[in-house]
């Protein structure tokens, strides 16, 4: 081995990445704490065998829907890359059939689609050193599980056509809702952990479902012992903190708003009946938040601005949110100097 690339990451990006990150996920400072030093390890090569082989990193991202697990995949990937397209995903409920895997690794000689290879294979060897996500990974097929066990075990994977693949420089991300909900009697979900509970105790009743499972229910307790020192769980949004992805959400908007060419301000009374509008349920976590924001704030402005034809450059301020079947904004014409 010649070159290593992460050694050529400027260290000084992760000094300031610890401020980076938090801009973007909010609270959740246990996990970005654990994931930026799983980071560092990955740069600085301690703890790696020296005969290379086993991926650079391995982390598995588990918590409430919403929290930030994926955002905080993609916003490692933009401070190591600067790019966020630079990280390669799958969205693990398409791989829930039984033959799934053959489109990670591409199928076996004389099967159709044999020639196009599978999509973690090529995408690998197109670039060994990158950021790759498997989102959602409990709605895989079990048997994807035995590739990743290669992987994380070696390092390699051997492709449909028998290539060899490395993952030496790949930092590797998985998502999980697993530990959250438990199966019942009957099958159906039950709450395994609630917003009621202290972070301490949702961590370590998820940690133990995540054995249970691993151990009892897919019977790959390998795979546990490959990860486990790196689960890293996530919180509930709670209320503090939901209140700051809000005004994030918000100021973020305005400012996309003005560089689309118009400057809106809004009262602090708008802002916060729209709060009140926002923040009202946060079992969906931070995505609730998104979507509820489109709803009482995106569209009503959207169209405000649009019925009064506003095509030049204007200043405006919302002066009230209006909720109801479909909220609508008070948007009054603020005279420019
Ligand atoms: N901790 C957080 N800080 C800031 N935004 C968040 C946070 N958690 C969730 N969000 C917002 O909610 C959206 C969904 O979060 P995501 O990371 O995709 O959830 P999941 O944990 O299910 O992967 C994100 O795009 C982001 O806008
Ligand atoms: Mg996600």
């Amino acid at each position: 081995m010649t070159e290593d690339p992460w050694r050529k990451i400027g260290r000084e990006k992760i000094t300031s990445g610890e401020e980076f990150v938090r801009r973007r996920i909010k609270g959740q400072s246990h996990a970005v704490t654990h994931m930026l030093d799983i980071v560092k390890r990955a740069m600085t090569g301690i703890g790696q065998s020296p005969r290379g082989g086993r991926p650079r990193g391995v982390v598995f991202l588990a918590g409430p829907t919403g929290v930030g697990k994926t955002e905080l995949a993609k916003t490692i990937t933009s401070l190591l890359f600067g790019d966020k397209s630079a990280y390669i995903r799958f969205d693990m409920s398409e791989f829930s059939a039984e033959h799934s895997d053959q489109r990670l690794i591409g199928a076996p000689p004389g099967y159709i689609g044999y020639d196009v290879g599978g999509e973690l294979t090529n995408a690998i060897r197109e670039k060994p050193f990158s950021v790759v996500l498997f989102d959602e990974i409990e709605k895989a097929h079990p048997r994807i599980l035995d590739k990743f066990l290669q992987v994380l075990d070696d390092g390699v994977l051997t492709s449909g056509r028998g290539d060899r693949v490395y993952f030496s420089e790949a930092f590797i991300v998985f998502t999980s809702n697993l530990g959250i909900y438990v199966p019942g009697p009957s099958g159906e979900r039950i709450a395994n952990v609630t917003p009621e509970e202290t972070f301490e105790a949702v961590r370590s009743k998820v940690r133990g479902e995540i054995e249970r499972h691993f151990k009892q229910v897919l019977n790959r307790p390998e795979i546990l012992n490959r990860i486990g020192e790196n689960v890293i769980v996530f919180d509930f949004i709670r209320p503090e903190v939901a209140n700051e992805i809000f005004d994030s959400m918000v100021d973020n908007l305005l400012k996309d708003v003005s560089s689309l060419g118009h400057d809106v301000t809004m009262s602090g009374s708008a802002r916060e009946v729209l709060r009140g509008l926002c923040l009202s349920d946060l079992s969906n976590g931070g995505r609730g938040i998104r979507n509820q924001v489109e709803a009482h704030l995106i569209n009503p402005l959207s169209r405000a601005l649009f019925d009064r034809g506003a095509e030049t450059r204007g200043r405006y301020r919302i002066q009230a949110v209006r909720p109801g079947p479909s909220t609508s904004i008070d948007l009054v014409s603020e005279q420019s100097s």
